[in-house]
């Protein structure tokens, strides 16, 4: 176990700090992105059976974006001031009861739900994994969500080995995940992008395809069968 300096555990029996306050990127108002502001926040602490991550990196999403416009408010209203983020990397940084394999000092990367902007979040213990050695923080931030909606959205549609597969916005957040794991399970992979992303989509061994008028016609094209 590596123990970072401002490593504590949930269950010390130190006194209890006078209230500690963390700093999250937060708006009180529908709007832009001018309407997000550093905002003070009381410093969370992890429960029974959950985790405290020191922030190193969190991704945004279009959904973010949406939220922060108020596109969804008819259903999913803010709670001012509101925090964004859903995926995140970082330190485990204190421990709740119950906890078991995970450690202060592990670096993982997670799922939360609109808190992830901030210097500390508190979640689930399950809602983590290990961060792979190799994984750069800013990749391992932005991979939990977009990674899982690639996932699932592949086991749905059934991919499999020797199918075609006509993949969307395929250099996006979600689209780079879901082609490289239909190439892994041997699929062929045509993607949608920008001409600036191709040369990027084939080295991944994608066909990549320019989105906008005639893109039917080129996509049977490339798979007439
Ligand atoms: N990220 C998530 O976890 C998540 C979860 C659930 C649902 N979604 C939804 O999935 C979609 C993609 O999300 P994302 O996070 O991957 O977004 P993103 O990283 O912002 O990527 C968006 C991509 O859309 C592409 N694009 C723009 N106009 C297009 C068009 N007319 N046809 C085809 N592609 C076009 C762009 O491609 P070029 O750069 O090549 O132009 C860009 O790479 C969004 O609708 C989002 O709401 C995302």
């Amino acid at each position: 176990m590596t123990s970072t300096p401002y490593a504590r555990k949930a269950s010390s029996s130190l006194p209890a700090p006078a209230t500690q306050t963390q700093r999250a990127v937060a708006f009180s108002e529908y709007g832009d992105p001018s309407v997000l502001r550093l905002m003070d926040f009381p410093e969370p602490h992890a429960r029974a059976g959950q985790v405290r991550v020191r922030m190193r990196a969190a991704g945004v999403q279009p959904f973010d974006c949406a939220f922060r416009r108020g596109d969804l408010r008819g259903f999913m209203p803010a709670t001012f001031p509101q925090v964004l983020g859903n995926d995140f990397a970082g330190i485990v940084d204190e421990v709740g009861d119950g906890v078991s394999g995970v450690q202060i000092g592990d670096e993982v990367l997670g799922y939360c739900t609109l808190a992830a902007h901030a210097e500390l979040i508190v979640v689930d213990a399950g809602a983590v994994v290990p961060r792979p050695r190799t994984m750069p923080w800013e990749v391992a931030g932005g991979l939990s969500a977009s990674g899982q909606t690639a996932l699932n959205a592949l086991r749905d549609l059934g991919v499999s080995a020797g199918e075609t597969l006509l993949v969307h916005a395929a250099a996006g957040g979600v689209g780079t995940v879901a082609v490289q794991l239909a190439r892994e399970w041997g699929a062929t992979v045509i993607g949608t992008a920008s001409p600036g992303n191709h040369s990027w989509l084939g080295s991944l061994g994608i066909t990549p395809v320019t989105y906008g008028p005639g893109l039917v016609d080129r996509v049977r094209a490339l798979a007439p069968q």
